[in-house]
């Protein structure tokens, strides 16, 4: 199975899943990082691992249909069978998505359907919501909404601030998305038409937890 892995900044979740990609099926590799921004930091961090990395520069086309098109011509060199969002930070068009069907996850800070879209923190705190957490779903064309894979989740602290939170759900998501490509490498998550069978059997609308990814 050929993993690529789109980025647009940082490259935390990048890299946990590189970390982890020892333990996913030995017939699967990352073959390549995509950034959409020139000096995203896990570029240098997917080129330090010796993957191969790629940039395709949104501000270099007119608009998004172009961009998805030449991103998608990028992908397809590396003949993905999964397409991995990891803090890709780009609205993707319904021709992109209806291309990658059943091959493109996304992880998103927030136990969707909660706060879909930024500052999922925020609004979090804001509601004074007692949990909060982290999602790995697969990606339709609308934003942050197609079938839910597995959330984490965490308490909230009376003292929690938007970063404190923020801190502490990236750390569940770097535990979560691994987890999350490795069953997917071994073939027991399995995408079939925007629906998740795990084992054979469709899941519950809130997905796996953190203990039945880890296991
Ligand atoms: C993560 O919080 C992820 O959930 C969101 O963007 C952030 C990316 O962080 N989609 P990183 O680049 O993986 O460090």
């Amino acid at each position: 199975m050929n993993i690529v892995i789109l980025v647009s900044g940082t490259g935390s979740n990048m890299a946990a899943i590189i970390k982890a990609a020892d333990s996913f099926d030995p017939r699967s590799q990352i073959v390549a990082v995509i950034s959409n921004q020139p000096k995203a930091r896990a570029l240098i961090s997917a080129a330090d691992a010796g993957i191969a990395a790629a940039v395709v520069d949104h501000s270099a086309h007119p608009d998004r249909q172009s961009f998805d098109a030449a991103l998608q011509q990028q992908i397809d060199q590396f003949q993905p069978d999964l397409v991995v969002l990891a803090g890709f930070m780009r609205i993707l068009t319904p021709e992109f998505v209806r291309h990658y069907a059943d091959r493109l996850i996304n992880i998103h800070p927030s136990l969707l359907p909660k706060y879909k879209g930024l500052k999922t923190h925020e609004q979090a705190l804001l509601n004074g919501d007692k949990e909060h957490g982290c999602t790995v779903h697969a990606v339709s064309s609308e934003l942050d909404s197609g079938a839910i894979i597995a959330q984490a989740r965490l308490e909230t602290r009376q003292d929690d601030t938007a970063a404190s939170l923020a801190n502490r759900v990236l750390q569940l998501e770097h535990q979560l998305y691994p987890a999350c490509v490795r069953l997917i490498t071994q073939g027991r998550l399995k995408l079939i038409k925007g629906r998740v069978l795990f084992d054979g059997q469709p899941l519950p609308e809130q997905g796996l937890d953190l203990n039945d990814v880890a296991s």
